[in-house]
Parts: C-alpha cells; structure tokens; sequence
C-alpha cells in the first residue's frame, strides 16, 4: 500500500470482497478479476473459514491484502493482533473507531516507530466510523448521538487524531469526512450499488455509485455482491474501474 494515498494506483482503488465461505472460490474469483482488481478483502466469513491460508494465498497472486476483521477490544489485545496481522504483510487492516482512542492509539503505535514486527512498514489502519448498514434510528438506539453524519464525523475525527491512514463510511459520508479532516486522511467507502441497482441495495442502507463515492473524496471503493453475482465478474471489476477513473477527474 502506498504511504500517501493520492499516490493509489487506479487497480488498488477497487477493493473486491471476498465474502465467500472457502479457499477454492475465493482463488477463482481472484483468478477472474485479477486484471482489473489490485486489492481484495478477506472479511470474517472467509477469515474464520480459511484462516491465515487465505492471506498466504494472496500474496503469492501479489495483489494487495484488505484483513477487513473489524477489530474491537482492549489495547492490549488490540495491540497483538495487528502484530499478527502485520506478519502477514496485510496492505489494510479494519478497527472499528468506536472502540475509543486509547484503543485506537495502542493500534497504530503497534505498527510505529521502532517495532521489529515484520510487515509493520507495510500494514495500513483504517477505522470503521458507522457500518453502512446502520439507519439512523439503529444508530440512535445502539446510544449514538446525534444522525449519522455526526457520528461518522466524530469517529473520523478520532481516528484522524490517533494518526490512522483511514477510515471507513458510507459513501454519503464522503464529502463530510474529506471537509472535516483533510486531504490526507484515506476514505474507503463499501455500500456501492448501481444506479439500476442490480442487484438491490441488499442489506446496505447507505448506497450510492463508484462514480459517485470517488467523486464526493472515496480514495478506495469496497464492492462485494455486484462483482460476485455479476454474470462476469471480470467485465463488472473493469466497468467499476471505469467508473473510479471518472470519479477521480470529476473531483478537479
Ligand atoms: O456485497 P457488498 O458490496 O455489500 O459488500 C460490502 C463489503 O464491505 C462487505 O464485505 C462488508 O463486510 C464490508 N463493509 C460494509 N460496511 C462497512 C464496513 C465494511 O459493508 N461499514
């Protein structure tokens, strides 16, 4: 993963999920997009199926690893699996920022300064702000203040503050996190849906196209079942991949 994001190669702004229950079929869907896509997630489905196998796997395909685990525990305990993840030579690893700061902090000086943790250099943070699957009223009745946009701020803000590389939000949320933390803060936005949306919107509640989520400040686009359930995968990978180079010129 490159330091700066800006400096993203257009393939490693595409992030196809690799929500699939085994080895096998997550190696062949690798195989079949592999031209288009530079970075593939492995998230707790595949994770807990496979475990480390999988990050082994990818890497000899030398494409980006996205260990999308969502951790959210103590420092301490925090602090040892980014160690772990780390000695896969994972590219972005997910915390969720509701997890607080000194969580957040442990994590990331986990990967700082003089550990001798190999793949340290290379791990990336990145925070989970609200999931995008969450409403309003599912946020305010988990105790989040305020609508989604003021959590997903706060979270950000935190997450900026604790020197991660990024966060993660829903791409209506993309335009608001790049004004209130800068342009150095990486936005990775999944919830990304056709406007045709086929298929539907699924279980995501906060949607929008790649064009669209590039264009409001989305540095990597995260898409899972419009890759997956497309007739060919490769052809979708490569239209998104379009739609990101779209979306890039449309920022200027
Ligand atoms: O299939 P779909 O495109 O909805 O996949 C979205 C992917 O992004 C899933 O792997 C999901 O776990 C992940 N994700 C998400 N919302 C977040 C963080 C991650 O949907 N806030």
């Amino acid at each position: 993963m490159a330091e700066r994001v800006v400096d993203l190669p257009l393939s490693k702004r595409l992030a196809l999920a690799l929500d699939t229950p085994d080895l096998d079929s997550a190696l062949d869907l690798v195989r079949r997009t592999r031209g288009a896509v530079g970075t593939y997630k492995v998230g707790l489905e595949l994770f807990t199926s496979v475990g480390p196998q999988i990050l082994k796997a990818l890497r000899k395909e030398d494409v980006d690893v996205f260990l999308d685990l969502k951790l959210h525990d103590i420092p301490n305990t925090v602090t040892g699996a980014v160690h772990a993840a780390a000695r896969h030579e994972v590219a972005l690893l997910t915390v969720h920022a509701s997890g607080g700061r000194a969580m957040l902090t442990a994590a990331q000086a986990a990967l700082a300064g003089k550990t001798t943790v190999p793949g340290a250099g290379i791990t990336r943070l990145l925070a989970v702000t609200a999931l995008t699957h969450l409403t309003g009223n599912e946020l305010s009745a988990i105790g989040f203040t305020g609508g989604p946009d003021d959590v997903v701020a706060r979270l950000a803000r935190l997450a900026k503050d604790a020197g991660l590389f990024g966060v993660v939000c829903s791409p209506e949320e993309a335009a608001l996190v790049r004004r209130e933390c800068g342009p150095e803060l990486a936005i990775v936005t999944p919830g990304i849906r056709s406007r045709d949306a086929s298929p539907a919107r699924d279980d995501q509640a906060r949607t929008a196209t790649a064009f669209e989520a590039v264009r409001d400040g989305a540095d990597i686009v995260v898409v899972g079942r419009p890759i997956r359930s497309a007739p060919d995968p490769a052809e979708a990978a490569a239209r998104l991949l379009d739609e990101i180079a779209q979306g890039l010129q449309a920022r200027a």
